[in-house]
Order: C-alpha cells, then sequence, then structure tokens
C-alpha cells in the first residue's frame, strides 16, 4: 500500500508566496517532482547555482540531476511555451529531456485560440486580469468535454483538426462583437477607441499563422509523452516519494478561492490527489507556503482586505522590478499589489489544505514597512461580530474589515541568520505571534533570496 509517499507544497495566498525558492530546495530530497495544476500562467523564480531561473510549467526539479519531472493530469499544457521554457533551460546549461520530464497524455492542451480569446477578452470591458496564457478557455473546453490532449494529437489528428476550426471561429465571432462594442461604446474617449480597434485588427488572421507553429511544437513535445498516472504508480510500488508542486496558490483555487476572482484550476491539496491519481493515505507532508509581505497580481483591490493603501510603504515594500524579490509578476511583468499579514486567509488555507508545516518568506523585508507591520488577525463582519476564517467571495469579504494587532519590527539585517535564537527579539516575537495564532509548526523561513539564504526552524531552536 502506498503510504504517506507524497509530499506537497502548496501557496496558502494567492500567488507569488515565493514558493518556487522552497519547492526548488525540496525537490532534491524526492526522485519525483510533480506540477499538477495551472499551465503558463504559473512563474517559480529560484535561485540555481547563483543564477536566477524562470520556470513555468516545468516542475522545479528540473534544476537536480536523476530528478524525474512530471506534469500531470491536470494541467494545462501549452506546447510552445513549454518548448521555449525547455530551450531556455537548455541554454543555461540545465538538460530537458523525455527521461527528466514527462508530459501527462490525458492533460489539456492550450490552443492557440483559447490564448487569443483570453487576450480579447482582456481588451474588453470583461478583463478578469487573467495572464494572458488561455487559462480561463482551455479550462471550459475541458469541462466542455471539447478539449485536446497529446493522447488526442497522437491518435486522433482528424479530432484535433476539427477542433482547431471550430475554435478560430470562435475567435473571430469574438473579435466581430468586440469590434462592434468597441465602436458603439460612447463612453470610449477617441484616442482609447482607435487603440483598440488597431489591436483587434492586429489579431485578425493571426489565428492561422498560430495553428501551423502550434502543430509544430506539439509534434516536438510528443517526447515527453507519458501515461504520469501509470509512470507514478509504478514507481511509488518501489517504494519512491514525489513531491507536488503547487502553481498559483489556496486563494485563486476556482472552488476555494476568492471567487470569482480565482484560477480555472483546482490548487489545493484535493487537486495533487486528483492530477497525481492517488489516495488520501498517499499524503505525508503538506508544506504550506505565504509570504510575510502579502501580495497579488490581477484581481481587484476589494479582493485584498488588507492591501496596504498608502503607497509610500508599498513602493518601499514592493522593492525594483529588476531585484529577484521586487514585486513584480514573473509571467506578466506586472506590478503586484502589496499588503499586510491576513491571518483569516491563512487560516482558511490551512484547514482546506491540512498544511502540516508552514513555510514563510520574506521576513527580511518586514522593516521595509516602517518601526511597526500590521498582522491582520481577524475580520469583523456587518453586524459587528468577528470573523476568524475567511470568507471566499469578494461580494462577502468586502463588507468586511480587517482589524490588525500592530507589531514592532527591527533593524538589524537578518540575511546572513541562520538559527532562530539568532534573531533580534522583534523578529522571534512576531514568528511566535503567527504561530500560535494559526497553531501549525513554522518550519522554515526565507531571510533572503538565495536558496541558502533561509532559517530551518527545526534545527535553530
Ligand atoms: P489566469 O489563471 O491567467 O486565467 O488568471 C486568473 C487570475 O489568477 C488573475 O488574477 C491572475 O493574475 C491570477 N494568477 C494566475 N496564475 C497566477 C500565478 O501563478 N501567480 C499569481 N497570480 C496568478
Amino acid at each position: 500500500m502506498i503510504e504517506r509517499q507524497v509530499d506537497a507544497i502548496i501557496g496558502l495566498q494567492m500567488g507569488d508566496e515565493g514558493k518556487g525558492r522552497f519547492a526548488h530546495q525540496l525537490a532534491a530530497n524526492y526522485p519525483m517532482v510533480a506540477r499538477f495544476n495551472g499551465g503558463a500562467n504559473a512563474g517559480h523564480t529560484f535561485s540555481h547555482n547563483g543564477r536566477e531561473v524562470n520556470t513555468h510549467q516545468i516542475p522545479s526539479g528540473i534544476t537536480h540531476e536523476g530528478v524525474v519531472n512530471l506534469i500531470t493530469i491536470s494541467s494545462y499544457v501549452d506546447p510552445k511555451a513549454l518548448l521555449e521554457e525547455a530551450n531556455g533551460l537548455w541554454e543555461i546549461g540545465i538538460p530537458v529531456s523525455g527521461r527528466n520530464l514527462k508530459v501527462s497524455d490525458g492533460a489539456n492542451l492550450v490552443l492557440p485560440h483559447h490564448i487569443m480569446r483570453d487576450n480579447i477578452r482582456e481588451l474588453s470591458k470583461d478583463g478578469q486580469g487573467s495572464t494572458g496564457r488561455g487559462i480561463s478557455f482551455v479550462g471550459s473546453d475541458k469541462y466542455e468535454r471539447i478539449g485536446v490532449t497529446l493522447n488526442d494529437f497522437i491518435n486522433d489528428p482528424q479530432l484535433v483538426k476539427s477542433r482547431v476550426i471550430e475554435g478560430i471561429d470562435g475567435v473571430n465571432r469574438s473579435l466581430d462583437e468586440l469590434f462592434v462594442s468597441v465602436m458603439e461604446d460612447d463612453d470610449l474617449e477617441d484616442s482609447n477607441r482607435e487603440q483598440l480597434l488597431e489591436n483587434i485588427c492586429n489579431a485578425v488572421g493571426v489565428a492561422n499563422l498560430e495553428w501551423a507553429s502550434w502543430k509544430e511544437a506539439t509534434g516536438e513535445i510528443r517526447a515527453y509523452e507519458t501515461d504520469t498516472f501509470e509512470f507514478i504508480h509504478e514507481a511509488l510500488g518501489k517504494g519512491q516519494t514525489l513531491l507536488a508542486e503547487g502553481a498559483q496558490s489556496s486563494g485563486l483555487d476556482i472552488e476555494h478561492g476568492m471567487r470569482p476572482e480565482t484560477t480555472s484550476s483546482h490548487v489545493t491539496i484535493g487537486g495533487a490527489l486528483s492530477s497525481i491519481g492517488v489516495g488520501p493515505r498517499a499524503i505525508g507532508e503538506v508544506y504550506g507556503v505565504a509570504k510575510l509581505p502579502k501580495s497579488r497580481v490581477g484581481g481587484t483591490p476589494e479582493s485584498f482586505p488588507t492591501r496596504i493603501t498608502d503607497e509610500e510603504i508599498a513602493a518601499r515594500i514592493r522593492g525594483n522590478a529588476g531585484d529577484i524579490d521586487g514585486e513584480y509578476g514573473k509571467s506578466t511583468g506586472r506590478e503586484r499589489m502589496v499588503g499586510w499579514l491576513d491571518l483569516p486567509e491563512l487560516r482558511r488555507s490551512v484547514l482546506v489544505n491540512e498544511v502540516t508545516q508552514l513555510v514563510f518568506t520574506k521576513l527580511d523585508c518586514i522593516p521595509r514597512a516602517g518601526d511597526y507591520t500590521q498582522v491582520a488577525t481577524h475580520f469583523v463582519g456587518e453586524d459587528g461580530q468577528p470573523v476568524e476564517i475567511a470568507p471566499n467571495f469578494v461580494s462577502k469579504v468586502r463588507k468586511m474589515k480587517p482589524e490588525y494587532e500592530q507589531l514592532p519590527t527591527w533593524e538589524e539585517d537578518i540575511s546572513g541568520v541562520r538559527r532562530f535564537d539568532e534573531l533580534p527579539e522583534n523578529a522571534k516575537a512576531y514568528l511566535e505571534f503567527i504561530k500560535s495564532q494559526l497553531g501549525v509548526e513554522i518550519t522554515m523561513v526565507g531571510v533572503g533570496p538565495e536558496s541558502e539564504q533561509f532559517i530551518d526552524m527545526r534545527v535553530a531552536t
């Protein structure tokens, strides 16, 4: 029987917690690492042999020799972006081949028209602040059961062709509708209207060209095609272990996230079980990662109750666009909103994932706020009652107000600290406070972007 052979690392906020570097670090201890959700909308950044590595679809175990990296069945695979990512890794000396990368034959493929429709919608009033990677459209095709997989590409090319023709039709219809709505929108300034119309015209006719390069890229990623369920079970049966590497985060989960401002996949531990194809007894540790100054890209301010509205403080916390720890989206370069730690959100995520180990990133950045930092301990509802666990609807949370505890920061540079007992007293008190509020042990705390810049709380206390 498979028992406790699968550990998972999952984000507890709205993405961008910096889980990539801990996933990369943990990955070295497992023969298999699996990305189980999302697609090219994700961006993980970590430092490997002193250089910054950005991954999107490929698990972060790819840098470790001998680790098999799997993209399992619930992921959305963008063939062109995957090839580019693999080539980019080769260029910096990280080999990627069918030996160390396996892509599920049943994962839904992102087709060019998914990306085009996503971008068309982002141009319109219905834009959702998506990453523009076609995720919601590939997701809706999957659940409409009209999607395309690598298995279809290999075994049913006629089906793929007809799906693509229908898809291109859909793009053209969306463009027509958008064109008319922009023409008829009296609220638009003329210069904006012209720009939008130009963007729409540029998109017309691109679909057919995109299709040819998609086909070529998909032909190439056949090298990675695998029944990941079978592969994983064979290895688990021999006693091997696996790290499930989450992309996005619980707060973006299609069901348990801050609806409707979510992504289109199952991000939680439940999603990991389903995508990998194991039952709950297979799960051992669940590492839940949160960033101490919280951040989010995309989405509205209403979905971020602890957002810092003082732009001066926010800018200090955000840092510089070019820095590895700068708060800018890794997939899109967009500036992130930043805010105070939100404990009601973390309580929800700890419960939904049954987190056994808490991992925090960016403790070193806390003093950027000034002499004090704030932590939202609970919300207060319209009825004046305290709310300990965040709701999963923007329409509910916007009626609540966060209540803060103010905690003193510290002046010392802690980026060189490796033991809990060497931290300044205020930093220790800050971590103790969070631990007591969440009731889960903290096991690792990041004090800088480099992989060795962390405190392992299990050995340091
Ligand atoms: P989509 O997943 O591209 O459709 O975007 C839906 C929402 O999820 C947007 O608010 C995105 O900014 C957000 N999102 C998707 N992937 C990530 C991620 O990896 N990190 C942070 N936010 C993400």
